[in-house]
């Protein structure tokens, strides 16, 4: 409605209004810690500027942007809590990321710590301007940095990964914000590249999020690739440690991430005519996700190829699968 439309674009203003005065007020911060973690996590002025990053470590920094807006406008912000009448913000001593929308409004923020106390991020809680699951962190930057033949998206987990890329010169590189990808994060990343790399932790977190990515690109007909990082490495560390040339080597070694998920399954049930049967079974249940008959007619090839059968038996099971989704 109108109203609704008046507030969108007054909590936008809001939230522009924040990540000014919390940039400047980073940019000038002389506390210990701050600098600190600046200074360990390598993030100079310019990837500040860059990436908006902000600090506030008292409201009085707020106290005119506060004035200024609705009281409807700041709560319904979701980052303060009211309390007698007074409002305390949420993200307070936290290094401040905003997360923008296509349109390159801030929709929300991101803090972190900058000790080892817990929780370590605090985001935006779901408002009328943001929603983290349609949201990927930096494709506002990064759609202007996409060109040639094709179009390549790194996925990352987090903030960090995303800003050290960029610093290094990878800056076709976006994040979910943690490992979760929706249908409208896969929608995205297909709508503005021809190819997507998934790039998650060397954790079993990382790599499980990654084999469970996979319906979800399969029900947009669209197959990403993945890449493993080193055990306990991320793309930040990575790249701190070891720098670009054996980073961009990492990247060279890439797999698709079906394939490789068919590949598994093959090695796992190659002594075993049950555990193969099912494994089939399950492959044809993900192939009924497959909207795209051409994607899904060189997949039904693959799989008969990898375990060595006929593809026109294989192929009935497909249109009429009675299997379960798994
Ligand atoms: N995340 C989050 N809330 C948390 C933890 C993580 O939203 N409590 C999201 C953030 O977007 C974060 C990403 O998940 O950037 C990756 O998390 P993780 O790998 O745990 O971050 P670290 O690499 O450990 O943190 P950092 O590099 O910032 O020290
Ligand atoms: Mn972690
Ligand atoms: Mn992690
Ligand atoms: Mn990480
Ligand atoms: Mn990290």
């Amino acid at each position: 409605s109108e109203s609704d439309r008046k507030i969108s674009l007054d909590l936008y203003e809001f939230h522009k209004d924040i990540m000014i005065a919390a940039k400047n007020n980073l940019i000038t911060c002389k506390k210990n810690e701050v600098l600190e973690f600046l200074a360990r996590r390598d993030l100079n002025d310019d990837l500040i500027n860059e990436f908006d990053i902000g600090y506030l470590d008292s409201l009085d920094k707020l106290s005119s942007i506060l004035k200024k807006y609705d009281k409807d406008i700041v709560k319904s912000s979701g980052l303060f809590y009211e309390q007698d009448g007074f409002f305390s913000f949420k993200l307070k001593n936290r290094l401040l990321f905003p997360i923008k929308n296509l349109r390159e409004k801030v929709v929300g923020f991101s803090g972190r710590v900058t000790d080892d106390s817990l929780p370590k991020y605090i985001n935006s809680p779901e408002t009328q301007i943001f929603s983290k699951r349609k949201i990927l962190y930096n494709l506002d930057k990064t759609k202007k940095h996409l060109s040639g033949e094709v179009k390549v998206l790194y996925v990352v987990e987090g903030y960090m990964d995303v800003i050290r890329m960029w610093q290094y010169g990878i800056k076709n590189v976006v994040s979910p914000m943690g490992t979760a990808l929706t249908e409208d994060h896969v929608s995205l990343l297909k709508r503005y590249a021809d190819e997507v790399v998934l790039l998650f932790d060397g954790d079993e977190a990382g790599k499980n999020a990654a084999m469970r990515s996979l319906d979800v690109f399969l029900k947009n007909s669209f197959i990403p690739f993945v890449v493993f990082l080193n055990k306990g490495e991320d793309p930040d560390s990575f790249l701190q440690k070891f720098g670009k040339e054996k980073f961009l080597k990492i990247l060279d070694n890439k797999y698709d991430l079906f394939e490789l998920i068919i590949k598994r399954m093959f090695k796992k049930s190659i002594n075993n005519v049950n555990l193969k049967t099912k494994y089939l079974k399950i492959l044809q249940s993900k192939l009924v996700l497959i909207k795209d008959e051409l994607l899904k007619e060189s997949y039904i090839e693959k799989i008969s190829k990898i375990f060595g059968i006929d593809p026109q038996i294989f192929k009935k099971g497909v249109d009429f699968s009675t299997a379960k989704r798994i």
